[in-house]
């Protein structure tokens, strides 16, 4: 490999992980994390387990963005998640696509 493409993947590498970062960081700061956790069920499911149920869903992202602003019942047990009306729409669509990654 030469020093450029070296240097490409090395500075895309890094960009991923700034972003799954500052996704995170989102997450915290709107107090996601007080009920979720990326690895393990807390009050609510936890993200890998939401990234694995939506797998190849195309509808997934928009069907999360109204869940994360609006709340949502019903999909996974009897504890509903409360709606997060101070979430912007850009801020809800990057923590939709986080979660989806993960
Ligand atoms: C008070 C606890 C609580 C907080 C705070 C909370 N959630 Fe949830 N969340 C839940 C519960 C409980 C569920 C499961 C709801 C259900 O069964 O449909 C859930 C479900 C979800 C789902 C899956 C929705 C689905 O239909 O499959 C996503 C994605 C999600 N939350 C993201 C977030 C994000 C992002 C935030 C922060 C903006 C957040 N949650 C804040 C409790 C919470």
């Amino acid at each position: 490999m030469n020093t450029a493409a070296t240097f490409t993947v090395a500075a895309l590498l890094g960009l991923t992980s700034n972003l799954a970062l500052a996704s995170q960081d989102l997450a915290k700061r709107h107090g996601c994390l007080s009920c979720h956790q990326v690895e393990r069920k807390v009050v609510g499911p936890a993200y890998k387990d939401v990234a694995k149920k939506y797998k190849g869903d195309a509808k997934a992202e928009a069907h999360l963005v109204q869940v994360i602003q609006k709340g949502g019942k019903g999909v996974w047990g009897n504890v509903p998640m409360p709606p997060n009306p101070k979430v912007s729409e850009a801020d809800a669509k990057a923590l939709a696509a986080w979660i989806l990654s993960l």
